[in-house]
């Protein structure tokens, strides 16, 4: 049996709770896993005085894959996000998030399946601000040609080893005519060289309205930084909520899984989240590293546990704790 090293961050809020969850499940395939937990965020800053040690970038880029929970980010104030720092520091440019209902969860689309590629590494997220003067500030939305054209590629890429039919830009050239301009300028001489995969492209706020009235015209969706971070949100409320959606932030030099969901600061502490969106960003993770046969296995006891229907988390209108939830799924993969 192979042996894999996985770098765990288990973050804050409800992140310890999740990843300890999800942490359970996927020892219980029985595959042969050692974890090396770091730390990021406030509690680093607490530690070694700085919120992105290099310990944890360094365990990252030699285990080459990491398994993360949410941290929690000052409003306004204090420190800039540790997560978009994370995925800089490792260039982990294309952030896929998965978009797909479960059996008998209630939501609005059921038979929803789509997947949103949002590039992850500058846009408004480049962290450029600065104040002109008292009550001006500026904020510089970046985008290059590099970081565009990686990005479209890694979607069309994606669409192809996926079966996939077609993807999507969504973007505001209309007023950004050179910076949203230079997004789609890369993303149709992309598309190009993918003949047997249809694109298209939607202005970002009728993109909005058409995913919430029609969203199965959509199949893969490719995003500059921004755009794709809200529409992560808007899809996982048509899924059933945040609590069921997963991601993966890939690059050259590794790849970081989380949910699309933050740290929940308003149930962090009561047992009580959905372990889901981290669970399935654990079982993208096992395909990741070849584990076919274990992401499988994991993923059927999950589906079997929502099939049943009987035990559930508080977000889907059950009353299983975190733990509980966890524990049904451990239950079918040693059945
Ligand atoms: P959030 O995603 O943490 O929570 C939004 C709502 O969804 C809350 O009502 C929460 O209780 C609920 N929710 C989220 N995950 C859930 C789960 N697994 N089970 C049940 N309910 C769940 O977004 P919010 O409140 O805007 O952000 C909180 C903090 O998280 C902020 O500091 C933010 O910066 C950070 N954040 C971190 C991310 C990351 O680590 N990648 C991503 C998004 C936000
Ligand atoms: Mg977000």
């Amino acid at each position: 049996m192979t042996k894999h090293n996985i770098t765990l961050i288990p973050g804050d809020g409800i992140g310890p709770e999740i990843i300890s969850a999800t942490v359970r499940i996927i020892e219980a395939s029985g595959i042969d896993i050692e974890w090396e937990t770091h730390i990021l965020g406030a509690q680093a800053l607490e530690k070694h005085g700085t919120t992105l040690p290099e310990a944890t970038i360094e365990s990252v880029r030699r285990n080459k894959v990491a398994l993360k929970g949410p941290l929690t980010t000052p409003i306004g104030k204090g420190f800039t996000s540790v997560n978009v720092g994370l995925r800089k520091a490792l260039d982990l440019y294309a952030n896929v998030r998965p978009v797909k209902a479960l059996p008998n969860v209630p939501c609005r689309y059921p038979e929803l399946d789509l997947v949103i590629v949002r590039e992850n590494t500058e846009s408004l997220y480049a962290g450029l601000e600065h104040v002109v003067v008292p009550g001006v500030v500026e904020s510089l939305k970046i985008i290059t040609e590099k970081a565009s054209t990686r990005i479209a590629r890694y979607a069309f890429e994606f669409a192809a080893s996926h079966g996939r039919k077609k993807v999507t830009a969504m973007h505001k050239a209309n007023i950004m005519k050179l910076s949203d301009g230079l997004f789609l300028e890369c993303f149709n001489r992309v598309a190009a060289d993918f003949p047997g995969i249809a694109a298209d492209d939607k202005i970002i706020d009728n993109a909005c309205m058409q995913l919430v009235m029609r969203p199965e015209q959509f199949d893969v969706m490719v995003l500059e930084n921004l755009y794709g971070d809200i529409v992560s949100d808007l899809c996982a409320g048509l899924i059933g909520g945040l609590g069921l959606a997963p991601g993966a932030n890939i690059g050259e030099q590794g790849a970081v899984f989380e949910a699309v969901h933050g740290s929940a600061p308003d149930i962090a502490g009561q047992g009580i989240a959905n372990p889901t969106a981290i669970l399935m960003s654990g079982i993208l993770m096992l395909r990741h590293i070849g584990e076919m046969e274990a992401a499988a296995r994991v993923e059927n006891a999950m589906m079997e546990v929502y099939a049943e229907g009987k035990v559930r988390t508080k977000d889907l209108g059950g009353a299983a704790k975190t733990d509980e939830f966890a524990t049904a799924i451990v239950n079918k993969l040693k059945a």
